[in-house]
């Protein structure tokens, strides 16, 4: 078992409405419960905005943290229909922010779109969750190193507070699909993330990288055995708080 602190992350995605805090709270119970692993692990629930400041408000001895997954790159209000900046996100409760995603990549979101958002939500100091990963397609092509270092290299800077930004590589053909990389893949390209962002920010205290898609109670097991990994990004599994217990339980077996 490992010694080094490990981030569990869920994605709630457009999940959960206000009945579902029972999930959440029994997450946060079995956190509380498992304070002898406290040092080890730390627990974030990124959930809908229609829910932060309701489920952050009912959460009582809390060592779960919660948080966004998108917001607006705007830092004030403005002409801007339907979105959420972070700094509203921010007064509501939230710690943490989803950005970069893979869906959010896919409706359109730019590199470039990302970094303003990255710097609004750094200005809020809020943890950031920056998503990278590359297409079946750019894999099979190998083109998944020139993909990820450049999603790095568009969307981060070298003078970001590094304490405040983790890394989360997720596959996209990963994402939701029960398929994973194998053992010995995702190591070296953990490493090579790893790499390039020493590269980037130098001296700093290195970046958390974590990985996503469809991490399960049962594949945790294998993902243990990969020290370079900081901790996981779960998406459906987190909907569930057995899966997501479990997950964190057989992480630690
Ligand atoms: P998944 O999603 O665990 O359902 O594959 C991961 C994510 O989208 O963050």
């Amino acid at each position: 078992m490992t010694n080094k602190l490990k981030y569990f992350i869920g994605n709630w995605k457009m999940f959960g409405d206000i009945s579902d805090f029972k999930i959440i709270q029994s997450i946060n119970k079995f956190s509380n419960k498992s304070r002898n692993l406290i040092q080890k692990k730390r627990i974030v629930l990124c959930i809908p905005n229609t829910l932060i400041y309701n489920f952050k408000k009912k959460l009582r001895s809390k060592s779960i943290s919660i948080g966004a997954q998108n917001c607006h790159y705007n830092q004030t209000n403005g002409p801007f229909t339907g979105s959420v900046n972070a700094r509203m996100l921010k007064k509501l409760g939230a710690e943490y922010i989803i950005l970069g995603h893979s869906e959010n990549r896919a409706e359109g979101e730019s590199s470039k779109l990302i970094k303003k958002k990255i710097i609004s939500a750094l200005d809020q100091n809020l943890n950031i969750i920056f998503c990278i990963g590359e297409t079946s397609k750019e894999k099979r092509n190998k083109k998944t190193f020139f993909v990820i270092k450049k999603q790095i290299k568009s969307s981060l800077n070298k003078k970001f507070n590094t304490n405040k930004i983790i890394v989360a590589y997720e596959p996209i053909w990963s994402i939701g699909t029960n398929k994973i990389l194998q053992v010995k893949e995702l190591k070296v390209v953990i490493s090579f993330i790893k790499k390039e962002l020493k590269k980037l920010f130098k001296a700093k205290s290195p970046v958390k990288v974590l990985y996503g898609g469809s991490v399960n109670n049962n594949n945790i097991s294998l993902f243990s055995r990969i020290s370079e990994i900081d901790g996981f990004l779960i998406g459906g599994a987190s909907q569930s708080s057995k899966k997501f217990i479990d997950i964190v339980k057989n992480y630690y077996k």
